[in-house]
């Protein structure tokens, strides 16, 4: 998988995809992402992106060119299942969404900024808008890094067995049961019992009744879905 990501401060970019399993995945070759600065697509002496907005009111907008000219030069190059744009008022990621979305070959991530971008930008060239949550961001950079790591871990080989995604909260439509680790026992605070009973059956079956009563408790709209 390719994801190319479109944004003003690429330099934001650059953690995100650098540590543990997203770098991991990289370096097997398993994803690709790829990070334009959309200053070089600017056709300006100034290299200017944003202007103001038609019709008045605070805050600027950005321009439809240089994101054309970026968005048309990585599609001359490759096809692209996806052309997504982040914005606030998007389509809400979920679990769902990210294994849709993890099946798919080229993805195309723009980050909005400011007011957001020219609403022809949206018309003709996004075919899918996406928000990570109902609050609003400075930028789309931190929440296309959400939506890149919530697919890139599910891709075939990125995780180990021992971090598998299919024992995830929400992958069976469950938030997942509580784990422990070494020791049995600390200042008094003990682990449950059949965890280490060794029984597999029995453990299984705790598991699943924490994971649905965690479920009742923290988001009851999943079990009535
Ligand atoms: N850009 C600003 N806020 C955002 C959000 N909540 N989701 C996606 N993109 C955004």
């Amino acid at each position: 998988m390719r994801i190319d990501i479109i944004t003003l401060l690429p330099r934001l970019l650059d953690s995100p995809f650098s540590h543990s399993i997203l770098k991991r995945a990289q370096d097997k070759g398993l994803a690709e992402v790829v990070v334009h600065d959309l200053r070089e697509f600017s056709t300006s002496k100034q290299r200017q992106l944003d202007d103001y907005a038609y019709g008045g009111g605070a805050g600027m907008v950005m321009m439809i060119e240089p994101i054309d000219l970026c968005i048309s030069k990585l599609k001359s190059e490759r096809d692209y299942d996806e052309v997504i744009y982040m914005t606030p008022d998007g389509e809400l990621l979920n679990q769902g969404m990210a294994n849709e979305l993890s099946l798919k070959g080229n993805l195309i991530l723009l980050c909005g900024h400011y007011k957001g971008v020219d609403e022809r930008v949206r018309e003709h060239f996004i075919t899918r808008e996406i928000s990570i949550g109902d609050y609003v961001l400075s930028g789309g950079e931190l929440a296309a890094a959400v939506v890149a790591d919530s697919i890139i871990r599910l891709l075939p080989g990125v995780l180990s067995d021992e971090t598998s995604a299919l024992t995830d909260s929400f992958q069976d439509d469950l938030v997942a049961p509580p784990v422990y680790t070494r020791p049995a026992e600390y200042k008094g605070m003990e682990v449950p019992e059949v965890l280490l009973s060794g029984h597999q059956a029995k453990i299984e079956e705790w598991r699943y009744e924490k994971s649905v009563a965690r479920t009742r408790a923290r988001r009851p709209g999943m079990l009535d879905e």
